[in-house]
């Protein structure tokens, strides 16, 4: 039997990736939600629904599935804009704020989703809280060096800070950029735009998973009565 979560991501990403159309330059994002929008995308392009689409990919994984789905890729050097970014989310507040880098790849996820024309958002409806911060800490990609100073300053921030290990917690998680990540657990984001620059103001922070004023639309997959659905 199927597994209905499973179902419902793969519904998710086929809706985001049903908004792609020919000739659009398009932001792969990270994640097991976006890795379904990226599989639809190369089907569509296999099946000649699309054509002429370029890639730009948020990490090492979102470029490893668009070559094994066949989507070309392209470089920021080598383009001027970004049509539309598909990505996915830890947490969506009311306003459409998301907290971001569970999977530890926000800095370029940032870069990426930010310069898009549209940014749609592909999620669970578990995701959806009322205020940032309640369910997930704020990932923070920090250089090596500066990992003592900036735990002490994310403290004085009033966050707790921890450092994120890797499986088995043999060794800490290194980014693609070859950097650390800590996670900040907030009692309270009263204001998201303030602590998205308050962070990154830090000597030695790369860039934090707070995304504010930046997403288009949020695609909602949910389960009712056992059947997965989109709005
Ligand atoms: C990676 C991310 C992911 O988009 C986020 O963690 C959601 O992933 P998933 O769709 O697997 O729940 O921000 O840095």
């Amino acid at each position: 039997m199927s597994d209905p979560v499973k179902v419902m991501k793969q519904e998710v990403g086929k809706a985001a990736a049903q908004r792609v159309e020919s000739g659009m330059i398009v932001g792969l994002g990270t994640g097991s939600t976006t890795a379904y929008a990226i599989e639809f995308i190369g089907d569509r392009l296999k099946k000649g629904e699309i054509s002429n689409i370029v890639g730009v990919p948020t990490s090492f994984q979102a470029e490893v599935l668009a070559k094994q789905y066949g989507i070309p890729l392209t470089t920021l050097d080598a383009i001027d804009h970004i049509d539309v970014a598909i990505d996915g989310a830890d947490e969506v507040d009311p306003q459409k704020n998301l907290i971001k880098g569970g999977g530890a790849a926000h800095t370029r996820e940032k870069v990426v989703d930010y310069l898009a024309k549209t940014f749609i958002v592909v999620v669970d409806e578990g995701k959806l809280v009322d205020k940032l911060g309640s369910t997930f800490k704020v990932p923070v990609e920090v250089i090596p060096m500066a990992i003592s100073p900036v735990m002490r300053a994310l403290e004085a921030l009033g966050g707790q800070p921890e450092l994120r290990m890797g499986i088995k917690k043999a060794g800490p998680v290194v980014t693609d950029q070859g950097n650390l990540v800590v996670d900040v657990k907030f009692n309270d984001i009263p204001n998201p735009v303030e602590l998205e620059q308050k962070i990154n103001n830090i000597p030695g922070v790369l860039e934090n998973g707070v995304f504010v004023n930046c997403v288009n639309t949020v695609l909602v997959g949910e389960i009712k009565d056992g059947q997965p659905s989109v709005r």
